[in-house]
């Protein structure tokens, strides 16, 4: 495992990669480490604003870098129907980085089906992109889908039975970290499927650790931060990093031969910061009943069901 570079990535020339929620954070980098492999990379996007800034600059970087962009909101099952129809309108699809996420927030809000925002994003939204895609995914041979988890898991409380928290006043932060317990337990699900369906797509889930925006390289227009100057950066690199970091276990899930499906991928220093390891599996995620509760839950709460090739409807 030690000889992975992220600094220096295989080649990976007439491959194409879809990265939701490119246009900023950690989904950028990890569209500009995969661009630069010579892969054709495509950007999933909510604002067009901001993807056209992230595109403006990683055009800059290298002007003949392979790039699209599509539009997704994750929030409205409408604009995920019509990703999926661009992203099966590609060629091939070699991985489907599932990076886009949404924060805690400070208001209570609802998605399109009137789902809480940031469950009904993160969870919700990704099942029904999954769903959507996975018979594009399965078309190319060994296709990966890449699950962005949390160490936020580890603090999840998650009872299918009562997903909206009921009775109590609303924190988002709850719903944020359940959320994305329910994404990786549903990656870990949906590997456990594709095997049993023989099927040569994998599904991997990556996490970035703690990754920040004021501890990664400046890459004006697309991300307007100011790096913190080396007083500040120094102490809190000692447990975190910045998301050009915070990209490389998702880029290394994505295209090292070495990773399998139903593994994890995260930094090697305290799960926080470093090189991109394969991590060990603690028994919060190897639930196998609460991963079936959730997966059906959000069939039913998204009225789709991601089917393997060779399942019937
Ligand atoms: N940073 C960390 O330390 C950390 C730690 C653990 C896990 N993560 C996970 O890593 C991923 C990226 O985090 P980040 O720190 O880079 O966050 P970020 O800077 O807030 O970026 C989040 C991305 O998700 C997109 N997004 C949000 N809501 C969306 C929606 N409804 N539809 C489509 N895209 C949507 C945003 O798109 P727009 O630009 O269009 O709004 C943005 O590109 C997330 O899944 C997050 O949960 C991050």
């Amino acid at each position: 495992m030690s000889t992975w570079n992220p600094t220096n990535l295989p080649r990976q020339n007439a491959r194409t990669f879809v990265v939701t929620g490119g246009g900023a954070g950690i989904g950028y980098f990890i569209a500009e480490q995969l661009a630069s492999t010579g892969a054709e990379v495509i950007i999933a996007a909510r604002s067009e604003e901001r993807a056209s800034r992230a595109l403006e600059t990683l055009s800059a970087r290298d002007p003949h870098a392979k790039l699209g962009f599509i539009r997704l909101d994750l929030a409205d099952p409408g604009s995920i129907e019509s990703a999926a129809a661009e992203i099966a309108a590609l060629t091939r699809v070699d991985g489907l980085i599932l990076n886009a996420g949404l924060k805690p927030q400070t208001e209570h809000l609802t998605s399109v089906a009137g789902d809480e925002l940031v469950f009904g994003t993160n969870q919700l939204g990704n099942f029904a992109l999954i769903a959507r895609t996975l018979p594009v995914l399965e078309r190319t041979p060994g296709s990966r889908l890449v699950t962005m988890g949390s160490l936020g898991y580890t603090l999840a409380k998650l009872d299918p039975a009562d997903v909206g928290h009921a009775g109590q006043p609303y924190r988002s932060l709850p719903f944020y970290t359940a959320s994305k317990y329910a994404q990786m337990l549903t990656a870990f699900e949906l590997d456990r499927r594709l095997r049993a369906a023989g099927s040569s797509t994998v599904s991997v889930i990556a996490h970035p650790g703690v990754a920040m925006d004021q501890l990664a390289p400046d890459r004006r227009p697309a991300l307007p931060y100011v790096p913190w100057p080396a007083p500040r950066a120094i102490p809190a690199r000692l447990f975190s990093q910045g998301k050009d970091a915070g990209a490389w276990p998702a880029v290394r899930a994505a295209l090292d031969p070495r990773v399998n499906g139903g593994e994890m991928w995260g930094p090697r220093f305290l799960s926080s910061r470093g090189a991109p390891v394969r991590e060990r599996l603690p028994r919060k995620l190897r639930t196998r009943d609460l991963a079936r509760e959730i997966w059906d839950l959000s069939v039913s709460r998204t009225g789709l069901e991601p089917l393997t090739h060779g399942s019937s409807r």
